[in-house]
């Protein structure tokens, strides 16, 4: 056969196969299957859904992870009274299929009819979007994406689900009862969440992308919050309106998303907040207050100004160029950091600052060690050649090495400084938990890579 020829065979088998499989799924979907139940019943002929109940919407959700959830209720990795006979009755065809069927679907949202708190709305929201430093919870956002609309095939949509699934499944989660695929993220995500944030969340999550009606807004009384470091930073929303308070913003925007805000200086794909994590408020991971009472200070023999380490930031961290001092850029960023230090004594060494210091093991960091504990633990979110997941243009989880990373001559390629870091913060949402030898053999496989010379 000429190839056009074939081409055109195998390209017209292939969709006939697929519209067999179509078919099937509409079938079981609909009327079910021997003892398997119409999937519809529970989750809706397009996959909607059902209000008040905890039958999750399936409509978002990526094919890759549906099937991925059915095969987990079937092997037991995921056990479900409803959904693990289910599954167990379902032959790897008809999963298939029936993920198929619902692919070609994509409901609208229905808002919620009742009114909604404001105020639960909102702490829902700043959840969501930023965590919460005191409670040790991380931000949600940077796994389950902007708009909660899922990161990949591992990550899922959560924007519109049905609240009472998301509850239970974030009980579960925080229980143990549901351990999730792959590495216990979720599990280390949902521990420190109290009843009353796991209801703000499913709240605004089922809220999102939908026009919803919210109650009169009544200020909470503020609460005062004692931190175990001797100091810490204002709250987010304390940042004052005033000529002041705009620079704040603009500087906190900066940090978080440095390429978009300050492109010029920019020259790789890495942003401030990236390294110094919850946006440079968390202690023990390089947080800007504790910097800014320590600058000026001497540094190789020469006095060095807080500005001045901003620019080392940018041209080394940054792989970029300097941002001339009178700049509006290095005005921002100096607002952002002197706010988040009110109240912070100047010239003290503030406990918290920089990463813990991590004692050496015996023995010699090993590289391909480090690059077995990578391809387990980092790969997920950083990607197996370290360039990290973007969706739509924004970096979710930031590359790791390459021309897009952190240069050699930065302070994160500084290898007790990056075994540091690694042992403070990652994997992301799981702090704490790689041991001093593994964090030494993971930065010695990062240091082995390719990256930016300066
Ligand atoms: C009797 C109600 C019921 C029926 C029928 C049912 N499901 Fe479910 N399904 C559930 C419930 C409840 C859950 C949540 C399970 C949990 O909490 O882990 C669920 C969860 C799921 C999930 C995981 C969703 C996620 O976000 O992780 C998938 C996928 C799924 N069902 C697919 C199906 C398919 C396909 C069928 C038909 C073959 C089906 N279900 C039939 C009640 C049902
Ligand atoms: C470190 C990454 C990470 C963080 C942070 C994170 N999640 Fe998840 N989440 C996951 C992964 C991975 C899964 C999929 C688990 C599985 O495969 O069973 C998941 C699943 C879920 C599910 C179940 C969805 C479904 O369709 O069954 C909910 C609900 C959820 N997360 C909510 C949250 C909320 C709320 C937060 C913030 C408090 C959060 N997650 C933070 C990684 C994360
Ligand atoms: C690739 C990771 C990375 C990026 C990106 C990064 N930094 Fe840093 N930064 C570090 C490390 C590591 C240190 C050293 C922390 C220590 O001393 O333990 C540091 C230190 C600093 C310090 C001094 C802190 C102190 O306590 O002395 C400032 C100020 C600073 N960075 C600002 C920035 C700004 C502003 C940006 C964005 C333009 C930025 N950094 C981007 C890794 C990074
Ligand atoms: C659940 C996803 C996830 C996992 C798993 C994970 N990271 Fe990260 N990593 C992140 C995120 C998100 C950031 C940026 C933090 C921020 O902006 O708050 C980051 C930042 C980094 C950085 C600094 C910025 C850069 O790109 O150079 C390094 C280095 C890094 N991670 C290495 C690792 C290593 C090594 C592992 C495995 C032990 C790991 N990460 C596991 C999500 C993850």
């Amino acid at each position: 056969m000429r190839p056009v020829v074939a081409l055109v065979f195998a390209a017209s088998a292939l969709v006939a196969a697929h519209a067999a499989s179509l078919s099937l799924g509409k079938r079981i979907v609909l009327y079910g299957q021997g003892h398997v139940e119409a999937c519809a019943d529970c989750h809706g002929p397009q996959g909607q859904g059902r209000r008040h109940f905890a039958y999750p919407r399936l409509a978002e959700l990526n094919p890759s992870y549906l099937l991925s959830a059915l095969r987990s209720f079937a092997d037991g990795a995921r056990l479900n009274g409803i959904m693990t006979p289910i599954a167990r009755d379902l032959s790897p065809q008809a999963m298939g299929a029936v993920v198929d069927y619902y692919a070609e679907f994509r409901p609208s949202v229905r808002p919620l009819t009742q009114r909604v708190s404001r105020s639960r709305m909102t702490r829902g929201y700043r959840l969501y979007e930023h965590g919460d430093l005191q409670d040790k919870v991380v931000a949600c956002a940077r796994c389950h994406g902007p708009q909660a609309q899922g990161v990949g095939a591992r990550f899922p949509w959560l924007a519109g689900q049905s609240q009472a699934y998301i509850k239970e499944e974030l009980r579960s989660f925080r229980a143990g009862g549901r351990r999730g695929l792959g590495l216990g993220l979720m599990r280390a995500a949902a521990r420190p969440l109290s009843n009353r944030q796991i209801s703000d969340l499913a709240l605004y999550l089922r809220t999102i992308g939908t026009k919803t009606r919210l109650l009169p807004f009544r200020p909470n009384p503020p609460i005062m919050r004692l931190s175990d470091q001797n100091f810490s930073p204002p709250r987010r929303s304390a940042v004052p309106i005033t000529v002041f308070g705009k620079a704040v913003l603009r500087g906190r925007a900066i940090f978080d998303h440095t390429r978009r805000y300050a492109p010029r200086y920019v020259g790789n794909a890495l942003s401030c907040r990236d390294c110094h994590m919850g946006e440079g408020r968390e202690s023990n991971a390089a947080p800007l207050w504790a910097a800014d009472a320590l600058y000026p200070r001497v540094h190789d023999g020469r006095v060095m100004t807080l500005a001045g380490r901003i620019q080392a930031a940018f041209v080394h961290s940054e792989s970029g160029m300097a941002p001339p001092l009178g700049s509006r850029v290095m005005a921002d960023l100096l607002a952002y950091i002197h706010w988040m230090s009110r109240g912070a004594p100047i010239g003290a060494h503030i406990a918290g600052r920089g990463y813990p210091a991590l004692p050496r093991s015996a023995q010699a960091p090993n590289v391909v060690q480090g690059a077995a504990l990578y391809a387990h633990r980092c790969e997920v979110c950083h990607g197996g050649n370290g360039q990290g997941i973007r969706t739509q243009g924004d970096v979710v989880f930031p590359p790791v090495w390459g021309r897009l990373s952190f240069g050699r001559r930065s302070s994160l390629g500084h290898m007790p400084t990056l075994a540091a870091f690694l042992a403070a913060t990652m994997p992301y949402g799981q702090p704490d938990s790689l041991r001093s030898g593994q964090a030494y053999d993971l930065a010695a496989f990062l240091e082995a890579r390719p990256r930016p010379q300066r």
